[in-house]
């Protein structure tokens, strides 16, 4: 990983305790994240227990990045940091975001989970922001593990110092299960037990999302959040999906981990290809420069619902859904709502994550079953911001050939 992008990195036990360090090291509590509301609410609730407060961002339609433009001046001059999603691979502004935070003092910390292979203007995502956090569980399919990254590579020893006090120590029956998982999970697969096993966690009560996003339980949340910053009493919503994520690595997990991730460049081939394939059919949009090895693929269908339950009938699971956005999830009351939420919804509600190394079955179920392609609307209402020197003042006088009509700046113009 350092090799790959020219920075010190710091193995994690997962993407979410490599983000929660970031968040501790560069903001004071109580400060205030600017983030993507379509994104996995587990990294909602590290911003939450690092004490901090979400700030939603307002995003493009078309691909559910970041629309950095959109973002009021108000809400930057209250930032202690900004916290890019790169949803599915698909980059944000860092540059542009780069360029904001350095005028503001402020740190730029990029979620690569979904990036590993993403480059933006000539750069790995991951390369620019002051630290970074990759996931092992994506691409590399390790189902555990992660990088932190740092800009400031003196800041790597004493981040490894805070990230072991956070360790869990290794645990031999945590090892055993983890290695044995793959094998567990085969077999119910080749058994067409998948739907079973499902329904048997939910009788047990072991399932933890009945529906895309987990159970807010807001009492229990608004409590929880009198300790933090706090990892622990964060614990029940921080570790959904990955019960591990802040154990320490025993040498199974380590070697398959270093196995699965000598293979990541071809698995990095076989993304871009699937990525190709599907960005050619009439639910993608053109985008603009060379295909990405995204690690899933956004399509824009209209009734993505029907789209999913199709692809589940040929055992195609869709994960990786984030609807609605988190404002409208979790409410004011745990964070700032974005400043022009339709963009956000609409993609959130629209877009069909596709497995790129699935790619020709899904396309084949698509066309089978003629899903038709989503457009996203033309935003009409974009906010005009007034920069604070520029505001209108009504003439006192009729204006004359010399002194020309006031004029609102128009968004776009150099400044605006
Ligand atoms: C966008 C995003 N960031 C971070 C994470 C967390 O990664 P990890 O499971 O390695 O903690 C996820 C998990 O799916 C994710 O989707």
């Amino acid at each position: 990983m350092r090799r790959r992008l020219g920075r010190e990195c710091l193995y994690v036990p997962s993407c979410r305790l490599g983000l929660y360090l970031a968040l501790r090291h560069w903001c004071p509590p109580g400060g205030r994240v600017l983030m993507s509301p379509v994104n996995d609410d587990v990294i909602f609730f590290v911003v939450l227990a690092a004490g901090l407060r979400p700030v939603q961002a307002p995003l493009r339609a078309d691909d559910g990045s970041i629309d950095s433009a959109a973002v009021p001046e108000s809400t930057w001059r209250g930032l202690s940091a900004v916290l890019t999603a790169n949803l599915y691979g698909n980059p944000d502004p860092a540059p542009e975001l780069r360029a904001r935070c350095d005028r503001l003092g402020i740190p730029l910390i990029e979620d690569a989970a979904h990036a590993i292979g993403s480059v933006v203007a000539g750069r790995p995502v991951g390369g620019i922001g002051d630290a970074s956090a990759f996931s092992l569980s994506k691409h590399t399919g390790a189902k555990t593990g992660g990088f932190l990254t740092v800009a400031d590579p003196t800041l790597r020893e004493e981040l490894a110092r805070a990230r072991d006090l956070l360790l869990e120590p290794a645990r031999l029956t945590a090892e055993l299960a983890y290695g044995l998982r793959p094998y567990a999970e085969a077999g119910v697969r080749g058994l067409r037990l998948t739907g079973a096993a499902r329904a048997a966690l939910r009788l047990l009560g072991r399932e933890e999302r009945t529906g895309i996003r987990m159970e807010l339980r807001p009492n229990e949340l608004a409590r929880a959040l009198t300790a933090a910053p706090a990892l622990d009493t964060l614990h029940p919503w921080v570790r959904v999906d990955l019960h591990d994520y802040r154990l320490a690595p025993g040498r199974l997990r380590l070697r398959r981990t270093e196995r699965l991730l000598t293979g990541l460049d071809e698995r990095l081939a076989a993304h871009l290809e699937g990525t190709q394939r599907l960005l050619d059919t009439r639910w993608a949009l053109p985008r603009p420069g060379p295909a990405q090895p995204l690690f899933r693929v956004p399509l824009l269908v209209a009734h993505r619902d029907a789209a999913i339950a199709a692809l589940a009938r040929r055992r195609i699971t869709v994960g990786y859904l984030y609807d609605p956005p988190l404002d409208t999830y979790a409410g004011e009351r745990f964070t700032d709502p974005s400043p022009r939420p339709g963009p956000a919804a609409w993609f959130a509600r629209h877009a069909l994550p596709v497995d790129p190394l699935r790619a020709r079955q899904v396309i084949s179920v698509l066309t089978e079953i003629d899903a038709q392609p989503a457009r996203p609307p033309v935003t009409r209402h974009a906010p005009v911001r007034v920069p604070r020197m520029q505001k209108y003042a009504p003439p006192t006088t009729p204006p004359t050939a010399r002194t020309p009509p006031a004029q609102l700046p128009v968004r776009g113009e150099p400044g605006v």
